[in-house]
Order: structure tokens, then C-alpha cells, then sequence
């Protein structure tokens, strides 16, 4: 089988993806590769992994011959938060590697996956069950690049044949690597806030509703994805898909069914704020559903328990090593 190139693997979605792919297709199959250094205790440990910036045509070439790549999830990226921080930092990543990652996959005949975002929308789209097609009008610097994206991915597809493929992810949660940088990052601190200290400090309004997922639905939507029948994938490179649909005020009430001793506080950030007041509250994801059977397993409360379950036993064994050595 030819092998499955992850990059920016070390991030929040890779460090789960990357595990699951080694488990699905066996570990030798998976290369995973990031700009900085692997960490020895990263989940990414069993497998290939190699130092790889996305902007470098050179780079990218290189392993995908190393290793006979025929299929690359390019996950490297700048998010919502710390690219309206650093544009012109953000615009180098994200475009860069948008342009060379299809470029090197029609030269090499590779599959893609590009993950766009809620962030592709804005301000003048319909903000509940946005529509598959409608106005994308995104008024970040991280909405335009993933605008860009989708059509870059449609361009190169049409143009060269390139079986690209991509998901509008909602924010997502999840109990590994922490979030690099967007407005969604509430959803997933909170969790280790409420658990750690009882008390957390949000930067969104209680009533700041966005669409959002847990991460191993995440992870499964992107390998279903890149296994469906193309002959079925009209909206190939851009598919709404949804679990659930909350605010901070929500998520807090959930939380503390299993710590009822959490305390909100609220310190808006007007950047991160406005941010979201310009995406999604919920997404219509039937596309996905009729073109390849997209179906979601966890709601809002059974990804609360999850949550607790497996930050509580991290943090507890964490905390164990700290007192042994
Ligand atoms: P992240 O910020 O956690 O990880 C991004 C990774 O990319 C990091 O490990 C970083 O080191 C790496 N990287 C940065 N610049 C690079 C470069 N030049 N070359 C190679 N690697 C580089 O992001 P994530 O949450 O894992 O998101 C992955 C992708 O999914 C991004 O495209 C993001 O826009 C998209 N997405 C994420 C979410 C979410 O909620 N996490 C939602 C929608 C879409
Ligand atoms: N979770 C991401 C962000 O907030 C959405 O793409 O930037």
C-alpha cells in the first residue's frame, strides 16, 4: 500500500489522526511530519516522522518520494486567533502550503485532504443551518486562506484530476494536544480549567453559540471521507458536517453535572468575540450525509462525559509521575 502523508501532525487534530491512520492502515503505512521537533512522549512516537515545512515545494517532494506517498492529509496551519494577531505570518503558511500541497500532489498523482472550517463563512451567511452553498464572505485573514482552499482544491481537481477531498470542520474538542490558536479554544480549556481549579475565565460571551465536534467523530468523518466512493462526491472538497451546537452558558451548565463546582467568569476578548459573532451557530451537513453517509456519534453531553472521563484520568496520572519522581 502506498504510505499516508500527514503534515502539521504534532497539532491538535494530527496528534489523533495520526494514531488512528497507524491504527487503521498499520504504523509503517503513516508518515507524520511537522515543522518543529518531534517530542519524544508525543502519541505521533511509534511511527515515520519526519521535519517538514509546507511551504517548501522541495521539502514536500523529497518525502513524498522517500516514502511513496499516495496520499496526503495537509492539516498544517495557521488558526482564526493567532492569525488575526499575525496576518502576514498567517498568510505565508497558510497559503504557501495550500498552493504547493496540491501542486506536489498533481505532480505525484496523490489524494488530499484539506480541512477548511466555519471559518470559511462570515458575517453575510445565513449563521443557523448554513447551507451547503451560500455566500462565503469571511471577514478573518484564516477564512480567507480557507475560502482559497476549497477553490484551490476544486481547481485542482477539475483542472489536473487531483482527488482532493475536504471537511468544513465546526471547533473541535478533544482531550490530547491542546488548540494552537482559534476562537473555538474555549470549548476544549475549559474542560481542563474545570477539572484542574473549578474556576475558569472565558473570552467568548455565555451566549456566544458556534457549531462544534468532538475529535473522534473528527477524525472518523476525514478517513470516511478520503475511503468514499468518488463517483457520489458532488461537494468534494468542502462538506458542511456538524455534531452539536452550544454556547460557553451550555457547556458550563454540562460540566457541571460532573463538577459542580465550577465557577465561570467572563472576560471578553473583543477580537476572539468578533470573530465569532461572524460564524456559524449551526451547520447543515445533508450533503454530507446523502453523498457519503456522514453520521455523528457524540452530543453535546455524551462528549462532556468522555471529556471528564479521559482528561480526569490523564491529568491524575500525570500528577502521579510528578510525585514519584
Ligand atoms: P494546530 O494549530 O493545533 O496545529 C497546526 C500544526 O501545524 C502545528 O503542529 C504546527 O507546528 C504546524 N505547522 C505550522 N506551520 C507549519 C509549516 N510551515 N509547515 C509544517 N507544519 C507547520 O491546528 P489543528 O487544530 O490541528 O488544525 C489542523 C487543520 O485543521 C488546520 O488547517 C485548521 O485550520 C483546520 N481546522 C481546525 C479546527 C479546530 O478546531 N482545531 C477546526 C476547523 C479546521
Ligand atoms: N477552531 C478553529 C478556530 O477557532 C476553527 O477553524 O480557528
Amino acid at each position: 500500500m502506498k504510505r499516508v502523508l500527514v503534515t502539521g501532525a504534532l497539532g491538535q487534530i494530527g496528534s489523533e489522526l495520526v494514531p488512528a491512520l497507524r491504527r487503521h492502515y498499520g504504523d509503517d503505512v503513516v508518515v507524520a511530519s511537522d515543522i518543529r521537533l518531534h517530542r519524544p512522549d508525543a502519541a505521533t512516537d511509534e511511527g515515520h516522522f519526519e521535519l517538514v515545512d509546507c511551504t517548501r515545494s522541495r521539502e514536500i517532494d523529497a518525502v513524498v518520494r522517500r516514502y511513496d506517498v499516495g496520499t496526503v492529509y495537509h492539516l498544517a496551519a495557521v488558526l482564526s486567533a493567532v492569525a488575526e494577531e499575525r496576518p502576514s505570518f498567517a498568510w505565508d503558511v497558510n497559503m504557501g502550503g495550500l498552493y504547493r500541497v496540491p501542486e506536489v500532489a498533481r505532480q505525484h498523482r496523490l489524494a488530499v485532504f484539506f480541512p477548511s472550517s466555519i471559518g470559511a463563512f462570515g458575517p453575510s451567511t445565513p449563521r443557523d443551518q448554513t447551507p451547503q452553498v451560500t455566500i462565503q464572505r469571511p471577514t478573518t485573514i484564516y477564512g480567507i486562506s480557507k475560502v482559497t482552499g476549497e477553490l484551490l482544491c476544486d481547481y485542482s481537481h477539475r483542472r489536473f484530476g487531483v482527488d482532493s477531498r475536504g471537511l468544513r470542520f465546526p471547533g473541535l474538542i478533544s482531550a490530547g494536544a491542546l488548540p494552537g490558536g482559534g476562537t473555538t479554544d474555549y470549548a476544549v480549556e475549559i474542560f481542563h480549567q474545570a477539572i484542574r481549579y473549578r474556576h475558569y475565565t472565558c473570552f467568548l460571551r455565555p451566549d456566544s453559540c458556534l457549531d462544534m465536534m468532538y475529535m473522534p467523530d473528527a477524525v472518523r468523518a476525514m478517513i470516511e471521507l478520503m475511503e468514499a466512493d468518488p463517483e457520489r462526491l458532488l461537494n468534494r472538497n468542502a462538506f458542511n458536517v456538524t455534531a452539536m451546537s452550544f454556547t460557553p452558558a451550555m457547556l458550563a451548565d454540562e460540566i457541571r453535572k460532573h463538577v459542580p463546582e465550577l465557577r465561570v467568569d467572563y472576560e471578553v476578548d473583543p477580537v476572539r468575540q468578533s470573530i465569532a459573532d461572524s460564524w456559524p451557530r449551526s451547520l447543515d451537513d445533508s450533503a454530507a450525509c446523502e453523498e457519503w453517509g456522514w453520521k455523528p456519534h457524540y452530543d453535546l453531553e455524551s462528549m462532556t462525559r468522555d471529556m471528564i472521563e479521559q482528561l480526569g484520568r490523564r491529568l491524575h496520572s500525570v500528577k502521579q509521575e510528578g510525585s514519584r519522581s
